[in-house]
């Protein structure tokens, strides 16, 4: 199956909205995300996508189904949790361009097609001003109960795009996971681009 990949702002995202949630409640309920979403709440959160002066949302097309996609915005319209690291660390918040969430369906890994993805959201952040390129990933201990044998972290591949670990922001999210009652916080990894 080969897939076409085309960048939507503004209207166009809206659109997807309801392909986006569902695509994000099911990549992410793996791991290492183990995310307990609802359709509905992600539709409302993604609304920021379609909302935000300067946002994007890339998105993977085969025959017609939305497969993969994936987001950004800038830094500075991101709430404060995100922000607090980088005002830290004496950056400049405003020249930061945020990598939301990457989402590929299994059965499209593997074709290039995150290249694609990320190519595009920098070309993106590059036209609209911004200098660097960031997202942030969940850090889980290597013993984590729910990884899958024969897990592979992400890490080379992020490399293998010019991305570095910066282990100088930090920051933590909380969501629930899956089995658990309550959220939880999680201590998340950030990565920097140049662009
Ligand atoms: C993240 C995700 C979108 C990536 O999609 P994918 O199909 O697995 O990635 P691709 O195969 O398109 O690209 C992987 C790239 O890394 C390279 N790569 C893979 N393993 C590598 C390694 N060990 N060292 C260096 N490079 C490596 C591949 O060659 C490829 O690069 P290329 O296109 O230049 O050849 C997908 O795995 C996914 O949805 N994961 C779950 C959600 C997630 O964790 N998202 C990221 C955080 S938001």
């Amino acid at each position: 199956m080969s897939a076409t990949v085309r960048t939507c702002v503004g209207d166009e995202v809206r659109a997807l909205l309801p392909a986006l949630a569902e695509l994000r409640v099911r990549i992410f309920a793996d791991y290492p995300y183990l995310y307990e979403g609802d359709e509905a709440s992600e539709r409302e959160y993604l609304k920021v996508y379609a909302e935000s002066e300067g946002a994007i949302v890339v998105v993977a097309e085969d025959d017609g189904a939305i497969v993969g996609a994936s987001t950004g915005l800038p830094l500075a319209h991101e709430p404060e949790t995100l922000r607090a690291p980088f005002v830290a660390a004496g950056l400049d918040v405003g020249s930061i361009f945020y990598g939301g969430e990457s989402v590929l369906s299994p059965s499209h890994r593997g074709q290039r097609i995150y290249g694609r993805f990320l190519a595009a959201r920098e070309g993106h952040a590059r036209d609209h001003g911004f200098s660097t390129l960031t997202f942030c990933a969940v850090q889980r201990p290597a013993d984590h109960p729910a990884r899958p044998p024969g897990y592979v972290p992400l890490d080379a591949v992020w490399q293998h795009f010019g991305y570095v670990p910066r282990p100088d922001l930090r920051a933590t999210m909380r969501w629930r996971d899956h089995g658990e009652p309550e959220e939880t916080e999680k201590p998340m990894t950030f990565w920097t681009k140049a662009l």
